[in-house]
């Protein structure tokens, strides 16, 4: 049921599209703010009829710096909790040492990579947006939960990320070159830890009885109802940087409208695009059909 990847072939393909940070952010390697960031599938700002095509070229650009900035803060967590996988089983498998430690260690580079386009970002925007956070205090409370609903969680972040590099950035010249640079070099390395992500729910989930896998499906969700907290903390930031950007006052029917579209595209961006995806459902299905079903029968609200 899981045999399909190993840690020996994510190693291999790890060390084969490795890159640096200095090669692909900095010199002459700028964002073009005279471009949108992120694909419409994910940033929908076409349909919010009362913004003119630069404002929707702005808002799209406040979803991008969202979009690499709560990336750079899920990784957060992940960076501690794949450490903590690997810890107690360095041994045994060099294999399996080796790829998951490569793992954390791109992690650490996305980071880094996330908070240096955050900088170069607001340097070319002219106006500080935020998001949510503290990250340390976002991975103290995902980190509380089962280990194995942490690892579906990561899962479903990974899987996600897939999804949206191939389904809607690969081929979509109109983006700022830049910007698909930087999600096509995520992409190529959260490939690998997709598989890893695979192996850990495998790992972490072996010796459970279903009553206990159930348990943790829960977990997940709760830590996915949590997300959604912060992403409705999330609109109303962006919702404040659209205004101190654009120097427009929305009214209070044009916020009505912003709110609802903006919140249903960041529920499909980060929630509905992981639950949905192939991948993790084979993989809930695979642990037992009951943990695929539950996630199924939620999953259209954060479509
Ligand atoms: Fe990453
Ligand atoms: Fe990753």
């Amino acid at each position: 049921m899981f045999d399909r990847y190993t840690y020996q072939g994510t190693l291999a393909a790890a060390d084969f599209v490795h890159w640096r940070i200095e090669d692909i952010i900095g010199g002459n390697k700028r964002l073009d703010f005279s471009k949108p960031f992120m694909p419409e599938s994910l940033a929908r700002v076409t349909t919010l009829s009362f913004l003119n095509g630069d404002e929707k070229r702005v808002l799209n650009q406040i979803r991008g710096h969202a979009y690499l900035s709560i990336f750079g803060l899920v990784e957060e967590f992940i960076l501690p909790f794949v450490i903590d996988h690997a810890r107690p089983q360095l041994a045994g498998d060099d294999y399996r040492a080796r790829a998951l430690l490569q793992f954390a260690g791109e992690e650490a580079k996305h980071i880094q990579l996330f908070k240096r386009f955050k900088a170069e970002f607001e340097d070319g925007f002219g106006v500080s947006c935020k998001v949510i956070g503290p990250p340390d205090a976002i991975a103290k409370a995902i980190l509380a939960h089962d280990p194995l609903g942490v690892a579906i969680t990561t899962l479903h972040i990974e899987w996600m990320v897939q999804e949206h590099y191939i389904g809607s950035v690969k081929d979509n010249q109109a983006l700022d070159g830049q910007f698909r640079s930087l999600l096509k070099h995520h992409w190529i390395e959260e490939v690998q830890h997709a598989k890893l992500d695979t192996l850990m729910v495998q790992s972490l989930s072996k010796d459970r009885s279903e009553a206990e896998i159930l348990k943790a499906v829960e977990e997940y969700i709760e830590i996915g109802g949590f997300i959604d907290g912060g992403l409705k903390q999330q609109v109303e930031f962006d919702l404040e940087s659209f205004e101190t950007a654009t120097g427009r006052s929305l009214t209070d029917e044009e916020k009505t409208e912003f709110r609802t579209v903006q919140l249903q595209a960041n529920r499909w961006t980060y929630l509905g695009s992981g639950m949905t995806h192939p991948r993790v459902l084979e993989t809930l299905g695979d642990l037992t059909p009951k943990a695929r079903e539950r996630v199924e029968s939620i999953a259209g609200d954060f479509c």
